[in-house]
């Protein structure tokens, strides 16, 4: 007997789409992405000097950590099996050349070595390198007289910081800065002091977005005069994307990201395309905030959005997803 069809088109020879998604079993079976919690990384925030972890009011469920706290964090992220964690670091005192950043008993690096010793590699400790959180003008680099970010002097200071989180026990520096030749002087400056094994991962395509407002919170990295336009990518930009991958990978990079992830999907989709690297997507702040506001107010299914959006950065190409959603979302998976 021939298919009847749907209004009378597509006969038994026709394939068609609702064969295959007519029971979960057979959704399962036929579906193309996967999300498994070792493609998470959770991004973490430190702060020195504080009693007990700080809520971020801009990111319901997000805190500034404590190194007590941030232990247990991490025990437990391991447990959920998720890829690994992105320590931020919050100083007390900041200065205009971040000198936090790379000091032995700055508070990241005392971080990274207390998660080091808890945890040795079971999971990966990254490191983003940036000065914004250490600087008391809150830009990625230091600053002219004039006031604008000097390329050159500030990829001294990512040298030296590279260096500081790798003995600190960092597994993967990921510069974020987006200087120009940052992995060159990061690659030379860790390969010198002899953690010639040590990967970068580049935040490559990095965009000046709106969507890191909460995060300027959480890291108390905003800055205090101008903005970042002069250094992260113009949104309407995608080929210059895939240029800046290029150098970076040219320069020595092992892996490349992409940031932000959900408005930047096609960026993802290009640069998964391009290169034989593998490729990470930053889902940030922003991201996270507006799913949770949504949820909040009950104008959401925020469970099933939050794997729609992963699974959806996933889809694009993005081999790994920086996530504040990681642990979570290792536990929506187990459930699911
Ligand atoms: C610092 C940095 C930022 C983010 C990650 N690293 C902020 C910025 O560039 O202003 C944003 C992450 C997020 O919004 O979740 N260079």
């Amino acid at each position: 007997m021939t298919n009847p069809g749907i209004g009378g088109v597509g006969g038994g020879n026709f394939a068609r789409g609702r064969r295959l998604r007519s029971t979960p079993a057979l959704r399962r079976l036929t579906a193309q992405t996967r999300l498994a919690p070792a493609d998470f990384v959770l991004p973490v925030f430190v702060k020195q000097g504080i009693e007990a972890p700080v809520p971020i009011g801009s990111m319901p469920g997000v805190v500034q950590h404590t190194l007590d706290s941030l232990r247990k964090a991490a025990h437990e992220a391991a447990d959920a099996g998720i890829g690994g964690i992105m320590l931020f670091g919050i100083p007390s005192e900041k200065d205009p050349v971040g000198s936090q950043a790379d000091a032995a008993d700055g508070i990241v690096n005392v971080a990274l070595q207390q998660l080091r010793a808890d945890l040795g590699d079971e999971l990966v400790l990254l490191a983003d390198l940036c000065l914004c959180e250490y600087t008391d003008h809150g830009h990625c680099g230091v600053v002219t007289p004039a006031g604008v970010v000097d390329n050159d002097p500030t990829l001294d200071r990512y040298a030296a910081v590279a260096i500081a989180q790798a003995q600190a026990g960092a597994h993967v520096i990921a510069p974020s800065g987006m200087m120009d030749g940052q992995v060159a002087a990061i690659r030379k400056a860790l390969d010198g002091a002899a953690f010639t094994e040590t990967p970068i991962l580049a935040y490559a395509a990095k965009y000046a977005s709106g969507f890191y407002g909460p995060f300027r919170e959480a890291a108390e990295g905003a800055p205090q005069f101008g903005d970042r336009s002069t250094y992260q990518m113009d949104p309407p930009n995608a080929d210059e994307a895939l240029r800046e991958v290029a150098q970076d990978l040219a320069e020595g990079a092992d892996a490349v990201m992409v940031k932000p992830a959900l408005p930047y999907l096609d960026i993802v989709a290009r640069v998964a395309d391009a290169v034989q690297v593998p490729v990470s997507a930053y889902q940030v702040s922003g991201e996270y905030a507006m799913v949770e506001a949504a949820a909040a107010n009950g104008w959401i299914d925020r469970d099933r959005a939050i794997l729609e959006t992963l699974t959806a950065i996933r889809r694009a190409g993005a081999g790994t997803v920086l996530t504040y959603w990681a642990v979570e979302a290792a536990r929506l998976l187990a459930r699911s």
